[in-house]
């Protein structure tokens, strides 16, 4: 298995450009099947969900064409059977998207049923609740999601919880309906916002995308289009909190302020400077870091995928701070391993209590999910001596070259294989 090695307590100095949104772009490359003409999409992250987003299009029957430089050119047009490959489908939690696009061009959807994750509980009510408003019909059976209907038939649908997936997945589904779909209680995150832009730049009729009610008329077709995915807010908000956690100087390029405010709202209360300009944001620490108290919200609140990087941070602040993950249930299983690198932390619930300590020590860790992973490399580049990380798989899901990008502004890490038991034995 391959892991990162960090050699920590070198200020990160420099320029660093954000890539292409993870959870936008997993949602834009299966609503390509929406559209009866190819599509051409621009600044994709190459990231290993992206891979596996374009894997199943590809092995479903689509044509899909690398142009470089992070353009693709999608044909989905040739895709007649509505049936996702379990095998790729099970390794991403964001193959369920496929659910709503194929249910809303073929009337029918076959996906797996996504993984659960190491967030804690990840119920898809929410998602058939929608699906149910539009008149289909949704089953279960070994381990895959049927759904199918006859018509799909605009409707009202209220969300019980804000999430973002089922927000995505009645978007897909109701944007070739008959009729008017009212979503409400709909989840605000710039990459719904996103989404919308593109199906509309496809002559879809979508208004309210970023507001909780999200009105879509139905149309009968939707036509190619070009389209540039906006930047990950997340990566933007990691290299954030890793120029303060190494009180380095930093300009992070390539993102969209509004994006940020929560992060650099909260960053500043730590004590964080934040320049912004007009697609950049420069982050630098003069004086100490001070603790403060975190709730993980819906956007436009301070985001969930942010708790993990923001409380390695917290590590570093003089005093006592309280982060509340309000979110999911089981978020906080990196408090284990950044109690290994000297991290003061007591978990009960969705409530973790951070004692500040003056400094971390490198330590063997492992990431547990993908934003936990962040917070480890984070930890690893802030603390003094030398840190592993075992399976990087998840941190490579989404952040697009971290090592060469931790590597430019003067970061020593490295990606090392290391033999697999099998492996060893060969070796
Ligand atoms: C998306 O997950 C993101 N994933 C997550 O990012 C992110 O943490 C999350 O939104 C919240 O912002 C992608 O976009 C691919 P939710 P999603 O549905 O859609 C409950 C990352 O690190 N819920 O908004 O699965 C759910 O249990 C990943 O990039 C229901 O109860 O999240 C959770 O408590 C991790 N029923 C809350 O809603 C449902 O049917 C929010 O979940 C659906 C969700």
């Amino acid at each position: 298995m391959d892991k990162f090695v960090i050699k920590g307590g070198r200020r990160l100095k420099g320029e660093v450009t954000i890539s292409g949104a993870k959870n936008a772009v997993v949602a834009v490359i299966p609503a390509v099947i929406l559209s009866d003409e190819p599509c051409v999409i621009e600044n994709v992250p190459d990231i290993s969900d992206v891979s596996i987003s374009l894997r199943i299009l590809y092995e479903m029957g689509a044509k899909v064409e690398n142009l470089g430089g992070g353009t693709y050119r999608i044909d989905a047009t040739m895709i007649k059977d509505p049936i996702v490959p379990y095998e790729l489908a099970r390794h991403m939690r964001a193959s369920y998207y496929f659910l709503g696009t194929l249910l809303g061009k073929f009337r029918r959807a076959r996906v797996a049923m996504p993984g659960g994750c190491n967030l804690g509980d990840r119920p898809i009510d929410q998602h058939l609740k929608a699906f149910s408003a539009l008149g289909a019909d949704c089953r279960r059976d070994n381990g895959m999601i049927d759904i199918s209907a006859d018509m799909l038939i605009g409707s009202q649908i209220y969300f019980d919880t804000v999430t973002v997936g089922a927000t995505i997945n009645a978007i897909l589904a109701a944007v070739r309906a008959t009729g008017l779909t009212i979503i409400e209680n709909a989840a605000k995150e710039p990459h719904i916002v996103d989404l919308a832009n593109f199906l509309n730049s496809m002559g879809a009729d979508i208004m309210g995308a970023g507001t909780d009610v999200i009105k879509i008329r139905g149309v009968r077709s939707l036509r190619g289009t070009q389209y540039a995915i906006i930047p990950d807010q997340i990566e933007a908000g990691t290299y954030m909190v890793a120029a303060a956690a190494t009180r380095g100087d930093v300009l992070v390029k390539n993102v969209i302020p509004k994006h940020l405010e929560s992060i650099t709202q909260k960053l500043m209360k730590i004590g964080v400077n934040v320049e912004e300009f007009d697609d950049s944001v420069r982050i630098t620490v003069d004086g100490p870091l001070v603790k403060t108290s975190i709730k993980t919200q819906p956007h436009p609140g301070f985001p969930t995928d942010m708790q993990p990087q923001i409380s390695t941070l917290l590590c570093l602040a003089e005093g006592t701070s309280i982060v509340t993950e309000d979110i999911f249930n089981n978020r906080f299983r990196y408090v284990d391993e950044l109690r290994r690198m000297g991290a003061d932390i007591s978990v009960e619930g969705r409530v973790a209590v951070i004692e500040g300590v003056g400094k971390l020590y490198g330590a063997p860790v492992t990431a547990p999910d993908l934003r936990a992973g962040a917070a480890l490399v984070i930890a690893g580049l802030a603390a003094s001596g030398v840190t592993e990380i075992d399976d990087i798989y998840h941190i490579e899901r989404g952040y697009e070259n971290i090592v060469e990008k931790l590597r430019a502004l003067g970061a020593d890490i490295e990606k090392r294989s290391v033999p697999g038991p099998a492996q060893r034995k060969a070796v």
